[in-house]
């Protein structure tokens, strides 16, 4: 299966590609004859990125500890040495392989070395295959803020091999699968729907995919810079952010997207949404600390004055932009006091 992401609005062009192996032959998609800066995690199985490496003309390694911890300021420059140290030109390529976390980093230095140089992503985790590997925004945390440092660096093309996600754990499948919930909630409701009826997750896999691409592609396409219909994409993170934050990492930002969908949609999405959550291992009632959660979502980005701009879901498959005062939506959230 193909995708293609064509915008209107700019020259951005690339394609992702999703179709099992795909690794094993992955100098047909990307142009390997060159250096090539191989960027992972020493949580992603090896396997993957000697596969890119066996096909580049030129590799090098740069492996980062596993961990949210590891996209940093110190590890986008000490990448950025290396390079310079093995003589990096223009015409050279960084690949990522790996999940949100190297895909994020990489992409941050292809966008900084030099001005710029290819980037291509192979995402080997279903949050990064579903949502982050395409979108062009990556960035590093600083300063205690979560993504505070990045830019928008558009793949040069975006591989994916689902027969990747067989080697990952099924908590960080479940919390992947929140983002793609999360796109058919407010986008299509057949994707919704096919997630609810999976009976086994492998065989549906490759179009849970494709259609959150689509989904995603969609948005993205038609606003790559995140002026307007983009913020489609944040449904769920609104109150999602602040439960992440609350918990302080021991829940994965998916599991936290899935909690903060409940509170921004109607009971009658909310029926179908919950059965599905408890299917998959997604929390939706998690206890926290309404004031506290106020005070985040308050000095969020999104915020301004007292109102803060949320999306909602009253039907599967649609959703619309409100704004909330902030006393409206500690009502919505003060079921989630503890
Ligand atoms: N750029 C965007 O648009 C965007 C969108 C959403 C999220 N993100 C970012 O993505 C990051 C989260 O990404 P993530 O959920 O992929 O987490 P992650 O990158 O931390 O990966 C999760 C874990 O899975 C391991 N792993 C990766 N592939 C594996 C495989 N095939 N088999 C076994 N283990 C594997 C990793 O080593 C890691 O330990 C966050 O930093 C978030 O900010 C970015």
């Amino acid at each position: 299966m193909k995708i293609s992401i064509r915008s209107q609005q700019s020259d951005i062009k690339y394609d992702i590609t999703i179709r099992r192996d795909s690794l094993d032959d992955v100098s047909d998609y990307f142009d390997l004859n060159r250096k090539v800066l191989v960027v992972t995690d020493d949580g992603t199985p090896s396997c993957y990125s000697e596969k890119v490496m066996s096909q580049s003309r030129a590799p090098y390694l740069y492996s980062i500890e596993a961990g949210e911890p590891s996209k940093n300021i110190d590890n986008f420059s000490r990448i950025l040495a290396f390079m310079l140290e093995k003589k990096f030109t223009r015409s050279d390529a960084v690949v990522a392989v790996g999940g949100g976390v190297v895909g994020d980093l990489a992409g941050f230095v292809a966008s900084a070395y030099m001005r710029g140089v290819a980037f291509y992503n192979a995402p080997t985790t279903l949050l990064s295959q579903v949502d982050s590997s395409i979108g062009g925004k990556c960035a590093v945390d600083f300063g205690g803020v979560k993504n505070s440092i990045g830019a928008f660096k558009f793949p040069s093309a975006v591989l994916i091999d689902p027969n990747t996600l067989r080697t990952l754990d099924r908590r960080q499948v479940s919390a992947g699968l929140a983002e793609a919930i999360k796109m058919g909630l407010t986008s299509d409701a057949s994707l919704f729907g096919l997630i609810e009826k999976s009976e086994k997750l492998d065989d549906d896999i490759d179009h849970i995919i494709a259609k959150s691409l689509r989904v995603k592609a969609d948005v993205v396409s038609s606003d790559p810079f995140e002026a307007g219909l983009r913020k489609v994409l944040n449904f769920g993170h609104t109150v999602g952010h602040a439960i992440e934050s609350l918990y302080g990492g021991s829940l994965l930002h998916g599991e936290c997207v899935a909690a903060g969908m409940t509170y921004m949609c109607s009971d009658e999405v909310l029926k179908r949404l919950v059965p599905v959550l408890d299917k998959y291992g997604l929390p939706h009632s998690v206890g926290f600390d309404r004031d506290k959660a106020l005070d985040l979502i308050g000095s969020d980005k999104k915020a301004s004055g007292d109102s803060i701009s949320v999306v909602y879901v009253d039907r599967i498959g649609s959703f619309e932009f409100r704004s909330m005062k902030v006393e409206e939506l500690g009502r919505a959230i003060a079921v989630g006091d503890s």
